[in-house]
């Protein structure tokens, strides 16, 4: 018996679990197993069962930035829950567990009169995605604020403490392996006013509703912008907005992104994807590169 059966059977495990619900794009297919781990006792349980399984391994955040694929993800995904969602302020940091989801960080910390992480209400992701992809925008990026996280292997279930040049965060990057799992994360502030924060984070959110598709199923920016150029202003230039596979479309608000109406597959998200990097190739010589993950099996 595979050892992750055994834990759905102890009620630690879920399996068959549908995961469309819990990524922006609404689609695609199930977790052959899925794992809440609200606790250190918990996880200690599904370390070593997700060891002797044989399958792989999906940390799921927000699910903000994530494809599924139609026929699902056939190994074990992990949410962080409980324990992982406090946010504690502390007098020299803020820390955040890893589920904590990124708007309510900012607003948390400007409430408190700690300033430095309104950019983040701007984020639909959690903590820990925005340390493993060093989430940005509106020119901070994690690694302004991050000072520390604390991840555990799931190959050895040890945990430690890395700094920012430890995880090597660079534009959309960091060092973490797909079997390292952030927990949580402390990042440095100034104190200020709350009233200064809010007008930041007014300002955010006002630029996003006017500049990016609000209110349609996306996982915001499709493809890394390439050096000194931006990927939503390339694929505009070339008149790609409105361009679609079947009910996946290219945004006509911002080029770089994707939109799902009712009824797309992530098939059809992925083939559009490989439409715009081949169009976008053949015109401009550039390879454009996925900033949002796909997940389980694509092949056609
Ligand atoms: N532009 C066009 N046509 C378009 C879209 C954009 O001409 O359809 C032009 C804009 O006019 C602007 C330039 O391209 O001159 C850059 O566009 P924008 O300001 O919207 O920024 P971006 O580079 O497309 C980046 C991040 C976003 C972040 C914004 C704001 C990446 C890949 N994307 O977008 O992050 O919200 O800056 O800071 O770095 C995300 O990562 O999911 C994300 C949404």
């Amino acid at each position: 018996m595979n050892p992750l059966d055994r834990l759905v059977e102890q009620g630690e495990a879920m399996a068959a679990v549908p995961l469309g619900p819990m990524t922006t794009y609404k689609l695609g297919g199930s977790a052959r197993w899925l794992a809440e781990v609200g606790d250190r006792d918990r996880m200690a349980r599904v370390v070593p069962a997700w060891r002797d399984s044989g399958v792989p391994l999906l940390v799921l955040g927000r699910g903000s930035n994530l494809v599924v694929a139609d026929g699902g993800f056939d190994g074990l995904v992990v949410r962080l829950v409980g324990e992982f969602t406090r946010i504690e302020h502390h007098d020299d940091r803020v820390s955040a567990g890893a589920a904590v989801p990124l708007p309510v960080l900012a607003r948390s910390a400007v409430a408190a009169g700690r300033l430095g992480l309104e950019f983040m209400v701007g984020i639909p992701g959690s903590v820990g995605g925005a340390v493993r992809q060093n989430a940005g925008c509106h020119g901070s990026e994690t690694v302004d604020r991050l000072e520390r996280a604390v991840v555990v292997d799931f190959l050895t279930g040890a945990e430690c403490v890395r700094g920012p040049s430890e995880l090597e965060l660079g534009y959309r990057h960091s060092s973490l392996a797909s079997t390292d799992v952030v927990l949580e994360a402390e990042f440095t502030f100034v104190v200020g006013d709350p009233r200064s924060g809010e007008s930041t984070m007014r300002e955010i959110t006002r630029w996003r509703r006017e500049n990016q598709p609000g209110g349609t199923l996306n996982a915001g920016s499709v493809f890394k912008n390439p050096d000194g150029d931006s990927a939503g202003r390339i694929i505009d230039s070339l008149g790609l907005k409105g361009l679609a596979v079947g009910a996946a479309s290219i945004s006509t608000r911002h080029a770089n992104f994707l939109v799902a109406a009712p009824g797309a597959t992530a098939a059809e998200v992925r083939r559009l994807v490989c439409l715009i990097q081949t169009e976008v190739e053949a015109r401009t010589g550039l390879r454009l590169e996925p900033e949002i993950q796909f997940v389980g099996n694509f092949e056609e």
